[in-house]
């Protein structure tokens, strides 16, 4: 797995791995994408630069009171390669629905994916989105660590089994770890944290059936609270 394993890095500040991010090369994703779609979250955060600065961060900025709660997808589609922020796009309005109906404000959570580049495989004029696979979930690993380091979340839900495997390393089946409050460890640079894994919005917009897709997102909406009532 391509993060920091040797605990080292010259990366001071949110900021600065963001911009670094610009043109990461360390997988080809980025030859067919238009840019790097970094994490976003409340503005004590973008200012964030060493493990110090958390310390100063008003918990009215983050989920009323609650944790630090950062949110991992899998990777920018189609809208989000083009407007340059997660989430934006059809799986977005799911989430942020989601996000409304556990009482999360979208703006006081750190959103970001564990694969900072759309994977567009184009066909003619058409773009066309394919699944990360495990070898650039894992060399994309290297900014999901930073963004561990930067933004100290004390809780991260992991959107879908990509994100999941980008936070502990090794394939997760959604359906048997759902719901629970695991311990995410320490890496060589990101800090440890409780981790919830859920659904991925995207799986809900697949369902044909209207109960499905009501089921799905009622358990979806009872893990982010579950998140959120964390201390
Ligand atoms: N799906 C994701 O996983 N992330 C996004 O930002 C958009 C769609």
């Amino acid at each position: 797995l391509d993060g920091h394993p040797d605990g080292q890095t010259s990366i001071r500040s949110l900021d600065e791995a963001r911009r670094q991010a610009e043109g990461c090369r360390r997988c080809d994703l980025w030859a067919n994408a238009t840019r790097t779609v970094f994490g976003e979250g409340p503005p004590s955060v973008e200012g964030a630069t060493a493990e110090g600065a958390t310390a100063e961060w008003t918990a009215a900025e983050w989920t009323a009171g609650g944790p630090r709660l950062m949110l991992v997808g899998e990777q920018p589609g189609d809208r989000e390669d083009r407007a340059g922020h997660p989430f934006v796009g059809p799986a977005g309005a799911v989430l942020n629905r989601a996000l409304a109906e556990a009482g999360i404000d979208r703006a006081r959570v750190y959103l970001t994916n564990a694969v900072k580049h759309f994977k567009n495989e184009p066909r003619g004029k058409r773009r066309l989105h394919r699944r990360p696979d495990a070898g650039e979930i894992d060399r994309c690993r290297w900014w999901l660590e930073l963004e561990r380091r930067f933004v100290r979340p004390q809780v991260i839900v992991a959107l879908g089994a990509s994100a999941a495997r980008a936070l502990t390393g090794h394939a997760v089946t959604i359906s048997r770890v759902r719901g629970r409050v695991l311990t995410l460890d320490a890496t060589g640079v990101a800090p440890a944290a409780r981790l919830l894994v859920t659904t991925h919005p995207s799986y809900i917009l697949r369902q044909r059936d209207d109960d499905a897709r009501r089921r799905i997102l009622e358990a979806m909406i009872t893990d982010l609270v579950l998140a959120a009532r964390q201390k």
